[in-house]
């Protein structure tokens, strides 16, 4: 027997102690759910790479929001699939206040006042290129996408949306939408700015849900480098100069170095997208046996928050609140 003043393993003896020193947890109030609106009544169809996730038309989504609202999830992120006919090189479809995106929020918002709901503004689900900004010769233009994307957070905000969320990475977007709100009178509604997207390989499965897989080359030229560190930091000091009142970071698991980064260099609020490609691995493993798909799940939201997230954007907010109020 030797001595050893100090055995880290008195802290992990019993299931009580091992609660009483845990240092990081989370709540259902951490957390916000994507859900994908298509057109039509009455459907709900499952995504076959994201499994337990649906597309729901607008009647079928109000259901799904009253099961999301029971079980405390109660901050929404919504993405729409439109038609090809709808779509343009402007993304004219994003402002029509009576086109199936603006009028759901609305519903929504009617139905459900106390729901706190976050959208989605690039251009690619509006775009017939399929980017997140607007292309000329090939190329993303930025300031006139930045432009675009002004009209449709106001249009947004108008139809009750109480975080607008730029998910484009154009450069300037936050400035410019945050002046456009605050003139049109929305000086509450929120910005939760995707500070630092990557251009991932993990959105594979969010573009085969809404088919908005761009239609030439990739979305490197505006999205995030995945090599890189120090230019997360600079993104960030830009977006919190602009007015944004969250920053997020996408996707969350590799890039857990990005979110303790900008928790400890910034005074606002951190957010992280546990986005499709992650949901994907972690399912496709359950499914095979692999991985005890709950452990997993609790360990990727653990991982998120221990790096500094304070809110997680997942596709596991339903499971994970069932599983919250399944520990008490
Ligand atoms: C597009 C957008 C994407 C996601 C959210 N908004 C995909 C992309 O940038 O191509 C990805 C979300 C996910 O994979 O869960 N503006």
């Amino acid at each position: 027997m030797f001595e050893l003043p100090i055995r880290p393993r008195r802290n992990r003896k019993s299931e009580a102690i091992r609660s009483l020193v845990e240092e990081t947890s989370f709540k259902v109030s951490d957390l916000i759910f994507p859900m994908f609106l298509i057109e039509g009544e009455n459907k709900k169809i499952e995504i076959s790479s994201m499994p337990g996730i649906y597309r729901f038309s607008k009647d079928r989504l109000l259901e799904e929001i009253h099961t999301c609202v029971d079980l405390g999830v109660r901050t929404l992120v919504l993405f729409p699939s439109l038609s090809d006919i709808k779509k343009d090189k402007y993304a004219t479809e994003s402002q029509n206040p009576d086109g199936l995106y603006l009028s759901c929020l609305k519903d929504i918002k009617l139905s459900f006042p106390d729901v706190c709901l976050m959208t989605d503004v690039a251009m690619d689900p509006y775009s017939i290129d399929g980017h997140d900004g607007f292309v000329e010769n090939g190329e993303i233009i930025n300031d006139i996408t930045v432009d675009i994307l002004a009209k449709m957070a106001v249009a947004q905000a108008k139809a009750g949306a109480d975080i607008i969320g730029p998910s484009d990475m154009m450069d300037g977007r936050v400035g410019v939408i945050r002046k456009a709100l605050d003139a049109d009178g929305f000086s509450n509604t929120s910005i939760m700015s995707y500070t630092a997207k990557y251009a991932s390989a993990f959105y594979g499965p969010f573009r085969d849900a809404l088919d908005s897989a761009p239609r030439f080359g990739d979305k490197k030229t505006y999205q995030m480098n995945p090599a890189n560190r120090m230019e997360a930091l600079l993104e960030a000091q830009l977006d919190m100069d602009e007015g944004a009142d969250i920053l997020m970071v996408k996707p969350a698991l590799s890039y857990l170095d990005i979110i303790s980064d900008l928790s400890k260099n910034f005074p606002l609020p951190v957010a992280a997208y546990n986005v499709s490609g992650e949901y994907a691995m972690v399912k496709a493993a359950a499914a095979n046996g692999w991985i005890d798909g709950e452990k997993a799940m609790i360990e990727c939201l653990l991982s998120i928050k221990r790096a500094g997230a304070k809110v997680i954007l997942t596709y596991f907010a339903k499971e994970a609140a069932i599983f919250l109020k399944k520990d008490l």
